[in-house]
Protein backbone atom coordinates (compact mmCIF):
# COMPACT_ATOMS: atom_id res chain seq x y z
CA UNK A 1 0.00 0.00 0.00
CA UNK A 2 1.15 3.40 -0.62
CA UNK A 3 2.81 4.57 2.93
CA UNK A 4 0.88 7.99 2.07
CA UNK A 5 -2.62 6.03 2.30
CA UNK A 6 -1.48 4.37 5.98
CA UNK A 7 -0.78 6.63 9.03
CA UNK A 8 1.06 5.31 12.80
CA UNK A 9 0.70 6.18 15.64
CA UNK A 10 1.19 5.92 19.58
CA UNK A 11 -2.26 3.91 20.93
CA UNK A 12 -4.71 7.01 21.56
CA UNK A 13 -6.90 7.18 24.93
CA UNK A 14 -10.33 8.68 24.80
CA UNK A 15 -10.51 11.12 27.94
CA UNK A 16 -14.24 11.65 27.80
CA UNK A 17 -16.24 8.27 27.45
CA UNK A 18 -19.64 7.11 28.44
CA UNK A 19 -20.11 3.16 28.48
CA UNK A 20 -22.96 3.21 30.96
CA UNK A 21 -23.61 -0.81 32.77
CA UNK A 22 -25.62 -3.94 32.39
CA UNK A 23 -25.98 -5.33 28.91
CA UNK A 24 -25.19 -2.26 26.90
CA UNK A 25 -21.91 -2.43 28.53
CA UNK A 26 -20.00 -5.47 26.73
CA UNK A 27 -21.12 -4.18 23.34
CA UNK A 28 -19.83 -0.67 23.45
CA UNK A 29 -16.55 -1.30 25.77
CA UNK A 30 -15.46 -3.97 22.89
CA UNK A 31 -15.89 -0.92 20.31
CA UNK A 32 -13.88 1.50 22.57
CA UNK A 33 -10.97 -1.01 23.46
CA UNK A 34 -10.66 -2.14 20.02
CA UNK A 35 -9.05 1.73 19.96
CA UNK A 36 -8.10 3.44 22.78
CA UNK A 37 -5.39 2.05 25.73
CA UNK A 38 -7.28 3.67 28.00
CA UNK A 39 -10.44 6.09 28.98
CA UNK A 40 -12.16 8.80 31.46
CA UNK A 41 -15.19 6.78 32.41
CA UNK A 42 -17.98 9.10 33.24
CA UNK A 43 -19.46 8.52 36.39
CA UNK A 44 -23.51 9.30 35.22
CA UNK A 45 -25.07 6.41 36.00
CA UNK A 46 -27.92 5.98 37.49
CA UNK A 47 -27.33 6.17 40.56
CA UNK A 48 -24.08 8.29 40.06
CA UNK A 49 -20.82 7.23 41.07
CA UNK A 50 -19.94 8.90 44.36
CA UNK A 51 -17.74 6.69 46.14
CA UNK A 52 -14.28 5.00 45.47
CA UNK A 53 -16.05 2.05 46.76
CA UNK A 54 -18.65 2.47 43.99
CA UNK A 55 -16.07 2.86 41.33
CA UNK A 56 -13.95 0.36 42.41
CA UNK A 57 -17.12 -1.74 41.56
CA UNK A 58 -18.14 -0.40 38.25
CA UNK A 59 -14.28 -0.35 37.39
CA UNK A 60 -14.08 -4.29 38.17
CA UNK A 61 -17.59 -4.96 36.00
CA UNK A 62 -16.77 -2.90 33.12
CA UNK A 63 -12.90 -5.30 33.02
CA UNK A 64 -15.36 -8.14 33.49
CA UNK A 65 -16.76 -7.05 30.44
CA UNK A 66 -14.08 -6.64 28.25
CA UNK A 67 -13.48 -8.97 24.83
CA UNK A 68 -10.72 -11.67 25.78
CA UNK A 69 -7.41 -10.97 25.56
CA UNK A 70 -7.84 -6.88 26.39
CA UNK A 71 -5.40 -4.46 28.23
CA UNK A 72 -7.57 -1.66 27.95
CA UNK A 73 -7.51 0.49 31.35
CA UNK A 74 -10.66 1.89 32.49
CA UNK A 75 -9.98 5.63 34.16
CA UNK A 76 -12.23 6.40 36.84
CA UNK A 77 -14.07 9.48 37.54
CA UNK A 78 -16.48 10.37 40.64
CA UNK A 79 -19.41 12.40 40.18
CA UNK A 80 -19.53 15.11 42.48
CA UNK A 81 -22.12 16.36 44.11
CA UNK A 82 -23.09 19.19 46.98
CA UNK A 83 -22.30 16.65 49.43
CA UNK A 84 -18.84 14.98 48.34
CA UNK A 85 -16.41 16.32 51.00
CA UNK A 86 -12.50 16.73 51.11
CA UNK A 87 -12.34 12.83 52.83
CA UNK A 88 -14.12 11.49 49.91
CA UNK A 89 -11.45 13.16 47.14
CA UNK A 90 -8.48 11.63 49.70
CA UNK A 91 -10.03 8.62 49.35
CA UNK A 92 -10.47 8.41 45.89
CA UNK A 93 -6.47 9.70 45.33
CA UNK A 94 -5.23 6.89 47.73
CA UNK A 95 -7.73 4.24 45.36
CA UNK A 96 -5.32 4.66 42.38
CA UNK A 97 -8.07 3.66 40.16
CA UNK A 98 -9.73 7.22 40.27
CA UNK A 99 -8.29 10.14 38.23
CA UNK A 100 -10.98 12.76 38.33
CA UNK A 101 -13.63 14.26 39.43
CA UNK A 102 -16.71 15.23 36.97
CA UNK A 103 -18.89 18.16 37.95
CA UNK A 104 -21.93 18.20 36.00
CA UNK A 105 -24.19 21.33 36.38
CA UNK A 106 -27.29 20.37 38.44
CA UNK A 107 -29.92 19.14 35.42
CA UNK A 108 -27.33 20.10 32.56
CA UNK A 109 -27.62 16.97 31.11
CA UNK A 110 -28.47 12.97 30.94
CA UNK A 111 -28.48 11.81 34.29
CA UNK A 112 -27.42 14.86 36.04
CA UNK A 113 -30.33 15.60 39.01
CA UNK A 114 -28.01 14.61 41.23
CA UNK A 115 -25.31 17.11 39.92
CA UNK A 116 -23.89 20.81 42.10
CA UNK A 117 -26.17 23.50 42.85
CA UNK A 118 -23.80 25.67 44.18
CA UNK A 119 -19.75 25.43 43.10
CA UNK A 120 -18.83 28.09 45.85
CA UNK A 121 -20.11 25.60 48.33
CA UNK A 122 -17.97 22.78 47.37
CA UNK A 123 -14.79 25.21 47.57
CA UNK A 124 -13.23 23.51 50.43
CA UNK A 125 -13.19 20.07 48.66
CA UNK A 126 -11.89 21.82 45.18
CA UNK A 127 -9.24 23.17 47.11
CA UNK A 128 -8.29 19.41 48.40
CA UNK A 129 -8.34 18.46 44.76
CA UNK A 130 -5.90 21.45 43.67
CA UNK A 131 -3.73 20.49 46.64
CA UNK A 132 -3.89 16.66 45.25
CA UNK A 133 -3.19 17.31 42.02
CA UNK A 134 -6.63 15.77 40.99
CA UNK A 135 -8.12 17.09 37.95
CA UNK A 136 -11.81 18.23 37.59
CA UNK A 137 -13.54 17.75 34.77
CA UNK A 138 -16.43 20.38 33.57
CA UNK A 139 -19.68 20.22 31.77
CA UNK A 140 -19.31 23.60 31.21
CA UNK A 141 -23.05 24.55 30.81
CA UNK A 142 -25.19 26.94 32.90
CA UNK A 143 -29.24 25.52 33.70
CA UNK A 144 -31.14 28.28 33.52
CA UNK A 145 -34.23 27.85 31.50
CA UNK A 146 -33.72 32.04 30.63
CA UNK A 147 -30.41 31.20 28.84
CA UNK A 148 -30.69 29.86 25.04
CA UNK A 149 -29.51 27.08 24.72
CA UNK A 150 -26.68 27.83 22.17
CA UNK A 151 -25.36 30.29 24.43
CA UNK A 152 -25.19 27.92 27.63
CA UNK A 153 -21.40 27.27 27.29
CA UNK A 154 -20.69 30.32 26.87
CA UNK A 155 -22.19 31.82 30.12
CA UNK A 156 -21.16 28.91 31.79
CA UNK A 157 -17.13 30.41 31.30
CA UNK A 158 -18.29 34.09 32.60
CA UNK A 159 -20.64 33.50 35.48
CA UNK A 160 -18.66 30.35 37.03
CA UNK A 161 -15.78 28.97 35.41
CA UNK A 162 -13.92 32.37 35.41
CA UNK A 163 -14.31 33.23 39.12
CA UNK A 164 -13.87 29.48 39.97
CA UNK A 165 -10.07 29.81 38.20
CA UNK A 166 -9.68 33.01 40.18
CA UNK A 167 -10.57 31.62 43.47
CA UNK A 168 -8.92 28.36 43.32
CA UNK A 169 -6.17 29.22 40.64
CA UNK A 170 -3.75 25.98 40.89
CA UNK A 171 -7.00 23.30 40.19
CA UNK A 172 -6.77 21.42 37.14
CA UNK A 173 -9.48 21.83 34.83
CA UNK A 174 -9.97 20.25 31.64
CA UNK A 175 -13.88 22.01 29.75
CA UNK A 176 -15.27 18.79 28.76
CA UNK A 177 -16.45 18.63 25.05
CA UNK A 178 -15.99 22.42 24.04
CA UNK A 179 -18.53 23.94 21.19
CA UNK A 180 -17.38 27.56 21.02
CA UNK A 181 -15.08 29.90 20.08
CA UNK A 182 -15.48 31.39 23.66
CA UNK A 183 -14.24 27.97 24.72
CA UNK A 184 -11.44 27.81 22.51
CA UNK A 185 -9.98 31.52 23.04
CA UNK A 186 -10.15 30.42 27.17
CA UNK A 187 -7.84 27.49 26.38
CA UNK A 188 -5.61 29.74 24.23
CA UNK A 189 -5.08 32.23 26.84
CA UNK A 190 -5.69 30.52 30.09
CA UNK A 191 -2.94 29.08 32.31
CA UNK A 192 -1.41 25.80 31.95
CA UNK A 193 -3.27 23.53 34.58
CA UNK A 194 -6.63 24.50 32.27
CA UNK A 195 -7.28 22.23 28.94
CA UNK A 196 -9.93 20.94 26.84
CA UNK A 197 -11.49 17.94 25.06
CA UNK A 198 -12.98 17.84 21.80
CA UNK A 199 -15.71 15.12 20.42
CA UNK A 200 -15.33 14.58 16.89
CA UNK A 201 -18.99 15.72 16.19
CA UNK A 202 -18.30 19.17 16.94
CA UNK A 203 -15.44 18.50 14.17
CA UNK A 204 -17.54 17.25 12.12
CA UNK A 205 -20.74 18.60 12.17
CA UNK A 206 -22.49 22.26 12.90
CA UNK A 207 -26.34 22.45 13.88
CA UNK A 208 -27.76 22.53 10.53
CA UNK A 209 -27.02 19.13 10.90
CA UNK A 210 -29.88 18.19 13.16
CA UNK A 211 -32.09 19.25 10.69
CA UNK A 212 -30.91 17.73 7.47
CA UNK A 213 -34.35 16.07 5.46
CA UNK A 214 -35.74 16.55 9.02
CA UNK A 215 -34.93 16.07 12.43
CA UNK A 216 -31.97 14.08 12.96
CA UNK A 217 -32.23 12.45 17.00
CA UNK A 218 -29.30 10.57 16.47
CA UNK A 219 -27.44 14.19 15.90
CA UNK A 220 -28.57 15.33 19.28
CA UNK A 221 -26.14 15.85 22.02
CA UNK A 222 -25.31 18.32 24.51
CA UNK A 223 -23.57 20.29 24.76
CA UNK A 224 -25.76 20.76 21.38
CA UNK A 225 -23.69 20.87 17.53
CA UNK A 226 -23.45 24.69 17.25
CA UNK A 227 -22.83 27.33 14.46
CA UNK A 228 -20.49 26.94 11.48
CA UNK A 229 -18.51 30.09 12.86
CA UNK A 230 -17.79 27.59 16.04
CA UNK A 231 -16.66 24.99 14.31
CA UNK A 232 -14.63 26.47 12.40
CA UNK A 233 -12.93 27.73 16.05
CA UNK A 234 -12.15 24.34 16.74
CA UNK A 235 -10.59 23.17 13.52
CA UNK A 236 -8.23 25.99 14.48
CA UNK A 237 -8.03 24.55 17.78
CA UNK A 238 -7.01 21.00 16.28
CA UNK A 239 -4.88 23.12 13.87
CA UNK A 240 -3.22 25.38 16.45
CA UNK A 241 -1.26 21.76 17.38
CA UNK A 242 -1.88 23.42 20.78
CA UNK A 243 -0.75 20.89 23.87
CA UNK A 244 -4.11 21.55 26.28
CA UNK A 245 -6.21 20.04 23.71
CA UNK A 246 -7.17 16.36 23.61
CA UNK A 247 -9.67 13.95 22.74
CA UNK A 248 -12.61 13.20 24.51
CA UNK A 249 -15.60 11.62 22.28
CA UNK A 250 -18.58 12.08 24.91
CA UNK A 251 -19.54 8.80 23.31
CA UNK A 252 -22.91 7.96 24.58
CA UNK A 253 -25.06 5.46 23.39
CA UNK A 254 -28.96 5.35 24.07
CA UNK A 255 -31.25 2.44 23.19
CA UNK A 256 -32.59 3.28 19.44
CA UNK A 257 -36.23 3.75 21.67
CA UNK A 258 -34.91 6.35 24.08
CA UNK A 259 -33.29 8.25 21.01
CA UNK A 260 -36.82 8.35 18.96
CA UNK A 261 -38.85 9.38 21.39
CA UNK A 262 -41.10 12.84 21.29
CA UNK A 263 -38.52 13.79 24.27
CA UNK A 264 -35.42 12.36 23.34
CA UNK A 265 -32.54 11.44 25.06
CA UNK A 266 -29.13 13.60 24.27
CA UNK A 267 -25.83 11.85 23.28
CA UNK A 268 -24.18 10.61 20.54
CA UNK A 269 -22.59 7.32 19.95
CA UNK A 270 -19.48 7.82 18.55
CA UNK A 271 -17.63 4.93 19.78
CA UNK A 272 -18.10 2.41 17.22
CA UNK A 273 -15.71 4.47 14.85
CA UNK A 274 -13.61 7.01 16.75
CA UNK A 275 -10.64 7.28 15.14
CA UNK A 276 -12.11 6.90 12.06
CA UNK A 277 -13.86 10.00 12.45
CA UNK A 278 -11.08 11.96 14.52
CA UNK A 279 -9.03 11.03 11.21
CA UNK A 280 -11.86 12.52 9.10
CA UNK A 281 -11.59 15.43 10.65
CA UNK A 282 -7.98 16.48 11.09
CA UNK A 283 -7.55 15.00 7.21
CA UNK A 284 -10.46 17.55 6.35
CA UNK A 285 -8.46 20.11 8.26
CA UNK A 286 -5.16 19.55 6.46
CA UNK A 287 -3.97 18.44 9.62
CA UNK A 288 -3.20 14.51 9.96
CA UNK A 289 0.54 14.91 11.34
CA UNK A 290 -1.21 16.54 14.34
CA UNK A 291 -3.72 13.65 15.13
CA UNK A 292 -0.89 11.58 17.16
CA UNK A 293 -0.52 14.52 19.62
CA UNK A 294 -4.06 15.37 19.94
CA UNK A 295 -5.14 12.05 20.31
CA UNK A 296 -2.08 10.10 21.69
CA UNK A 297 -0.17 12.67 23.68
CA UNK A 298 -1.58 15.67 25.00
CA UNK A 299 -4.19 13.97 27.46
CA UNK A 300 -1.84 11.78 29.15
CA UNK A 301 0.91 14.38 29.33
CA UNK A 302 -1.93 16.82 31.06
CA UNK A 303 -3.36 13.86 33.50
CA UNK A 304 0.83 13.02 34.08
CA UNK A 305 0.72 9.70 32.85
CA UNK A 306 2.52 7.99 30.49
CA UNK A 307 2.11 7.68 27.36
CA UNK A 308 1.30 4.58 25.44
CA UNK A 309 3.93 2.63 23.43
CA UNK A 310 1.78 0.25 21.60
CA UNK A 311 1.24 1.64 17.76
CA UNK A 312 -1.86 1.60 15.83
CA UNK A 313 -2.69 2.14 12.22
CA UNK A 314 -5.37 3.96 10.24
CA UNK A 315 -5.67 3.06 6.68
CA UNK A 316 -7.46 5.14 4.01
CA UNK A 317 -10.14 2.24 3.37
CA UNK A 318 -13.61 2.85 2.54
CA UNK A 319 -16.07 1.11 4.90
CA UNK A 320 -19.86 1.57 5.46
CA UNK A 321 -20.44 1.83 9.11
CA UNK A 322 -23.50 -0.57 10.28
CA UNK A 323 -27.41 0.38 10.52
CA UNK A 324 -27.34 -0.43 14.00
CA UNK A 325 -25.70 -2.40 17.01
CA UNK A 326 -27.84 -4.76 18.25
CA UNK A 327 -27.35 -4.85 22.53
CA UNK A 328 -30.18 -7.90 22.82
CA UNK A 329 -33.79 -8.11 21.43
CA UNK A 330 -35.31 -5.48 20.79
CA UNK A 331 -32.56 -2.95 21.99
CA UNK A 332 -30.47 -1.24 19.33
CA UNK A 333 -27.55 1.26 19.11
CA UNK A 334 -27.55 3.85 16.21
CA UNK A 335 -24.35 4.47 15.84
CA UNK A 336 -22.66 8.33 14.67
CA UNK A 337 -22.95 8.02 10.62
CA UNK A 338 -24.90 4.58 10.50
CA UNK A 339 -25.37 3.44 6.82
CA UNK A 340 -22.40 5.79 5.91
CA UNK A 341 -19.46 5.91 4.09
CA UNK A 342 -16.46 6.37 6.21
CA UNK A 343 -12.86 6.99 4.17
CA UNK A 344 -10.75 5.41 7.28
CA UNK A 345 -10.62 2.49 9.44
CA UNK A 346 -8.17 1.13 12.53
CA UNK A 347 -6.00 -1.55 12.53
CA UNK A 348 -3.78 -2.76 14.74
CA UNK A 349 0.14 -1.82 13.23
C1 LIG B 1 -24.27 12.39 27.88
C2 LIG B 1 -24.98 11.10 28.31
O1 LIG B 1 -25.87 10.64 27.58
O2 LIG B 1 -24.61 10.55 29.36
N1 LIG B 1 -25.00 12.99 26.81
C3 LIG B 1 -24.52 13.87 25.91
O3 LIG B 1 -25.31 14.37 25.11
N2 LIG B 1 -23.25 14.17 25.84
C4 LIG B 1 -24.11 13.29 29.05
C5 LIG B 1 -23.14 14.41 28.81
O4 LIG B 1 -21.95 14.19 28.72
O5 LIG B 1 -23.60 15.55 28.69
ZN1 LIG C 1 -20.29 13.22 28.36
Amino acid sequence: MNPAEVLTICQPDDWHLHVRDGDILKTVIAHTARQFGRAIIMPNLKPPIVSSDAAQAYYDRIIASLPEGSDFTPLMTLYLTDQTSSDEIQIAHESGIVKAVKLYPAGATTHSDAGVTNIIKLHPTLKTMAELGMPLLIHGEVTDPDIDVFDREKVFINRHLKPLMEAIPDLRIVLEHITTSESVELILSGPENLAATITPQHLLMNRNAMFEGGIRPHRYCLPVLKREQHRQSLIGAIQSGHRRFFLGTDSAPHNQSSKESSCGCAGIYSAHAAMELYAQAFENAGVLDKLESFASFNGADFYGLARNTVKIQLHKLHWEVPAHYRIQEGENIIPLYAGEQLHWQMLPA
